[in-house]
């Protein structure tokens, strides 16, 4: 079989658990792809910088661009938005197919990277932006393309579900459990981003705009996160039969004329107190749970490992998978990119009452 070249960018929790699955089971993928799924190189920014998984030194580089001209294929796994929106359109504007955990990159120019990969006739997929392991980016792309999204509503950020179930299980304080998801690897390398909501709000962004046929950024989303809710708030939701949950939505509303809101959309993430006997009640731990409401479909549940290393490196991995498996079988790596030609929604300001 001919060998694809496979550049990875970022060795952090994630990077490095790609780079395992790539040297441990490349024979394994190789029958699966049809081609050999060649890892050429890891762009770093400190050659020296201690990593979950050991891995082969002589791989590591910290030249980017040198690394992406050299190969077929990137993985952008390093957020935030630059440099990784240069890398990304870089690798996209010369027709190589990206793959990308970036959330806070899609939810910001997703409009651009989709044009820039249909004109190019390739792909950007990101199915591990978005609830970790959970395949929900590519079944609502797909399996749910001919139906009509009316909802999307779930735990889309693991590290805040993880802090509120211990406070609420255990009755740990907020610092101890934050801690420790971030000892677990759950949190981002900025906790702020998971605790202020701006995470899940990324993801209310993209999967908004997936569900809809149009393209929102995270300013769209009115957001609140958990840094407020105390334990006193935790326990009287108990007493009450209730569990604080922080809910990502986006959903189809009447168009009310609210200028912090795309027009007949509503996307927000909220704490919010959830009746005990709620499916969602029962999503512990860093796990994350999406429900679709489709027209046809009815409701459907998505659940399962929301962050860590192994479980979005899965996804990743499945993206990489698809797209080679589309490049041997001669097609463009063709990956989602059908909002490519919607122009970006961004809206001033926020929503602050309901
Ligand atoms: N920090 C994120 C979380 C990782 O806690 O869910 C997955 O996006």
């Amino acid at each position: 079989p001919t060998t694809t070249r496979i550049a990875l960018l970022g060795a952090g929790n994630v990077g490095a658990e790609v780079a395992r699955i790539l040297l441990e089971e490349r024979d394994e993928l190789t029958e699966r792809i049809g081609a050999v799924p060649e890892l050429v190189g890891i762009a770093v920014r400190d050659l020296d910088s201690p990593r979950t998984v050991e891995l082969p030194r002589e791989l590591f580089t910290t030249d980017a661009d040198a690394l992406i001209d050299s190969a077929d294929v990137v993985i952008e796994l390093t957020g935030g938005l630059e440099p990784a929106r240069t890398r990304i359109l870089r690798a996209l504007n010369a027709g190589k197919p990206v793959i990308s955990g970036n959330k806070a990159l899609l939810a910001r120019h997703g409009a651009e990277l989709h044009a820039a990969a249909e004109a190019a006739g390739t792909s950007i997929s990101y199915e591990a932006a978005v609830a970790g392991a959970i395949p929900i980016v590519r079944p609502m792309l797909d399996s749910l393309s001919g139906d009509r999204v009316n909802r999307v509503l779930g735990i889309m950020n693991g590290t805040t579900n993880y802090i509120l179930d211990q406070m609420d299980t255990t009755g740990a304080s907020f610092d101890d459990a934050l801690a420790e998801a971030q000892r677990l690897g759950f949190a981002e390398a900025d906790p702020t981003a998971d605790v202020e909501g701006h995470d899940a709000a990324s993801k209310v962004a993209i999967l908004g705009g997936i569900a809809f046929h149009s393209s929102y950024t995270i300013d769209d989303v009115y957001c609140r996160g958990i840094t407020g809710v105390t334990a006193e708030d935790v326990e009287a939701a108990r007493e009450a039969g209730y569990v604080i949950k922080l809910l990502g939505v986006a959903e189809r509303v009447a168009d009310d004329g609210d200028p912090g809101q795309p027009s007949g959309v509503n996307l927000r993430v909220v704490p919010t107190m959830l009746p005990r006997k709620h499916p969602l009640a029962g999503v512990h731990g860093a796990f994350n749970a999406v429900f679709v409401e489709a027209e046809n479909a009815g409701e459907l549940m998505f659940y399962g490992p929301g962050a860590g290393g192994a479980p979005t490196a899965s996804a990743v991995m499945g993206d990489l998978v698809a797209a080679l498996r589309r490049s041997v079988a001669g097609g463009p790596g063709v990956g989602p990119s059908f909002h490519a030609d919607l122009p970006a929604t961004s809206v001033d300001g926020v929503r602050t009452s309901f």
